[in-house]
Order: C-alpha cells, then sequence, then structure tokens
C-alpha cells in the first residue's frame, strides 16, 4: 500500500476543504479590538482534521481573508478564528459588523503552511498581538499529545487574546508561559529564551513584522541553524514599486507590459489570465505561478531559499523581473 492511500484510510469521511457555509455557532468578543468566531458543520458532525498552525479562508464581505485556527485540530466539531478589528473598513472589519452566531460564512480549507516539524523533541513558540493565534494551535497540539514547549507571549497590556487559554496550558508538565508587554522586555526574554533551549528545538514565531525580524536576527545570533527556525506573517512591510519588465504568457505566445508600481498578478489579471490571490502581499502563497524561462526578482516571504534558486515559480504578487527583461509564465 502507497503512504497516501494508507493516510487517506485515516481521513474522516467529512474531510472537506473546498468552498462551503459553515454557520457562526459562537462569537466572543476577547478584547477591545479582538473577536472570536467559532464556525460549526450547518447539519452538525465533525470538521475536517488539521495540522496545527493552519488557517482558513473566510470570505468576509467582498474580501477574501485568512485566518489561523486556534485548536489543536484533532477532530474538531467547531472551527476558532480570533479577528483583529483594523480600523480600515476591510474584510476584518466586515467580520466583526456583520456576523453574529446563526449566520453561515463561506469559507475553504483548512489549509497548511506552520506546521510542526515531526518528532520535534521541544519547540519555542513565540506570539506577538494577534500572531497568538497559530501559536496557541501549536501550544494545544503539544500539551494533548505530552509534549514540552516554552511559549513567549508579547502582548500590550489590556490587549492579550487567548492569554487565559495559554495559561490553562501550563497546567500541562512540561509547558512554560513567559510574557513581555514591552518592546524591550519582548527582545530581552526572546534572546533568553533562545539562548537556552535543549538542542533539537524548534521554534516557530507569528507576529508584527518588526518582532519577526528581530526573532530571526536573535536566532541567527544565538547560532540556531535556519532550518529550525519557523515562522508565518500576516503581513508583509511596502515594498518599493520595483521596474518594467514583459512577462509572455506561454499557452498564448502573448507578451504583457508590466509597469513600475504594477504587479504581475494585477497585469496579468488586466489580460484576462485568471491567477487566484489572496494577501498581495507576499505572504499567503496562494498567487504562486509556474515560470519557464527568465530571470525573477523574488520579494515574497514564502518560498523557501530552495524554491527561489530553482527559478521555475514565483509568487506573482510581489515578485517581479529585473528592469527591461522577459519572463515566459507557464499559464
Ligand atoms: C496565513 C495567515 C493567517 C492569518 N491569521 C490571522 C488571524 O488569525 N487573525 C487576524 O486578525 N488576522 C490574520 N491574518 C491577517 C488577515 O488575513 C488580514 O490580512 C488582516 O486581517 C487585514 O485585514 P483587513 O480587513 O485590513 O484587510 P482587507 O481590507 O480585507 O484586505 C485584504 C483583502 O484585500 C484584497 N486586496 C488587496 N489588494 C488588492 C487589490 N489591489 N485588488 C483587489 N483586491 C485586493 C486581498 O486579496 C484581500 O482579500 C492572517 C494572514 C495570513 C496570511
Ligand atoms: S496573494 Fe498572497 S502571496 Fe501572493
Amino acid at each position: 500500500m502507497t503512504a497516501t492511500a494508507h493516510a487517506s484510510r485515516h481521513l474522516h469521511p467529512a474531510y472537506e476543504t473546498a468552498p462551503r457555509r459553515l454557520r457562526v455557532a459562537r462569537v466572543v468578543r476577547l478584547t477591545e479590538t479582538i473577536a472570536h468566531f467559532e464556525l460549526a458543520h450547518p447539519g452538525g458532525g465533525a470538521l475536517a482534521a488539521y495540522q496545527p498552525g493552519s488557517h482558513l479562508i473566510v470570505t468576509a464581505g467582498d474580501k477574501r481573508n485568512a485566518y489561523s485556527l486556534v485548536g489543536d485540530g484533532l477532530n474538531p466539531m467547531a472551527y476558532g478564528i480570533s479577528v483583529m478589528r483594523r480600523g480600515d473598513g476591510g474584510g476584518s472589519d466586515w467580520l466583526h459588523d456583520n456576523l453574529s452566531a446563526g449566520d453561515l460564512l463561506e469559507v475553504e480549507g483548512p489549509r497548511s503552511m506552520f506546521a510542526p516539524i515531526l518528532g520535534q523533541r521541544h519547540a519555542l513558540l513565540v506570539a506577538g498581538g494577534i500572531g497568538v493565534t497559530p501559536v496557541l494551535s501549536h501550544a494545544r497540539a503539544i500539551a494533548r499529545a505530552g509534549g514540552t514547549a516554552d511559549v513567549v507571549y508579547s502582548y500590550r497590556p489590556g490587549h492579550a487574546a487567548h492569554r487565559e487559554d495559554i495559561a490553562a496550558l501550563t497546567g500541562a508538565p512540561g509547558i512554560a508561559l513567559f510574557e513581555a508587554t514591552s518592546v524591550d522586555e519582548t527582545l530581552a526574554l526572546l534572546a533568553d529564551r533562545l539562548a537556552v533551549q535543549p538542542l533539537g528545538t524548534h521554534a516557530y514565531a507569528c507576529g508584527p513584522v518588526s518582532m519577526l525580524d528581530s526573532y530571526q536576527q536573535l536566532a541567527a545570533a544565538a547560532g540556531w541553524p535556519k532550518a529550525r527556525v519557523h515562522l508565518e506573517r500576516f503581513t508583509a512591510p511596502e515594498q518599493d514599486p520595483g521596474s518594467p519588465f514583459t512577462a509572455t504568457v506561454a499557452s498564448t505566445g502573448h507578451t504583457i507590459d508590466v509597469a513600475s508600481g504594477v504587479s504581475l498578478l494585477q497585469s496579468l489579471l488586466d489580460h484576462g489570465v485568471p491567477v487566484p490571490s489572496l494577501c498581495r502581499q507576499g505572504v499567503c502563497g496562494e498567487c504562486r505561478i509556474p515560470v519557464r524561462s527568465g530571470d525573477i526578482e523574488h520579494r515574497d516571504l514564502v518560498l523557501s531559499d530552495e524554491d527561489k534558486s530553482r527559478g521555475d515559480t514565483m509568487l506573482c504578487c510581489v515578485s517581479r523581473g529585473p528592469e527591461g527583461s522577459n519572463i515566459e509564465v507557464d499559464l
């Protein structure tokens, strides 16, 4: 029997990740700006299991956004997402303003991009602000499996979603919580925890861009191999507009001009070439397209160094070609 056939025998018959509607079972206000939504199968029953650190894609009004699942992923009867109101009238605000218990919500997934490494000996879990959501999922799965983890949680006083949920896990032997409420405290705590982890530890972090940059720098300074330092980004810093280049669509032979300040994704869409997209910031991986030839300036935060060096794929919402070059995309 192949590994795939063997694995599929263990999938629950309700395993379903295509777009579908789930019922909002409960809405809980966790903080002034963060609400928790519990989503259940409209007909009742179990939902698809998922790897810790997975996310759902949610249709929020006229937007589609990713939100991390906060459960341990094993036999879920409901999916829990916690959403921060950004105050910019976007999809997250829409969820806050429009969803109540009983409503139906279109979702896709779960999708996994931030899974734990199989067989890890110990984990260092780092959460900043709303980045606590996938970290809580990892912590819950580790606690359930009887594993061990140090959890670092950095938050602004009064804005700590799920703090009690993480604190509750510390009742299990081997799960410890370390808290910080300022930038200086967070940096000191990170440096301290990175220095004392047992050999074989994998580290996982999710939080604001600046915290993740410090986490990577401190891990490198403490001698951590890159392969043990994992992270998930919800957002990315703004990028420069890039230079003009052209893209040839292999299936039609059409060559498209991609102007400075316009993404390859937008240029393809404007010319009727369908490409899926989600974040448009280079953090979700949704707009990955195959490339036949051409130099690529990779500007995303998803592809590995290995993926990038192969030169046969790119995330077209942010990555581009050098000035005046041509990229042939396999679409
Ligand atoms: C893997 C992952 C997990 C996440 N988990 C969480 C979480 O647990 N909790 C949380 O609060 N946030 C989470 N986020 C962030 C969340 O998905 C949103 O990015 C964030 O909430 C910002 O939402 P918003 O309402 O301001 O954005 P919106 O205004 O809704 O903007 C984003 C939307 O605008 C669309 N868009 C952007 N540019 C264009 C364009 N030029 N043309 C057309 N459409 C465009 C995007 O496709 C997307 O649908 C996660 C993000 C990722 C990638
Ligand atoms: S749309 Fe998210 S990486 Fe391009």
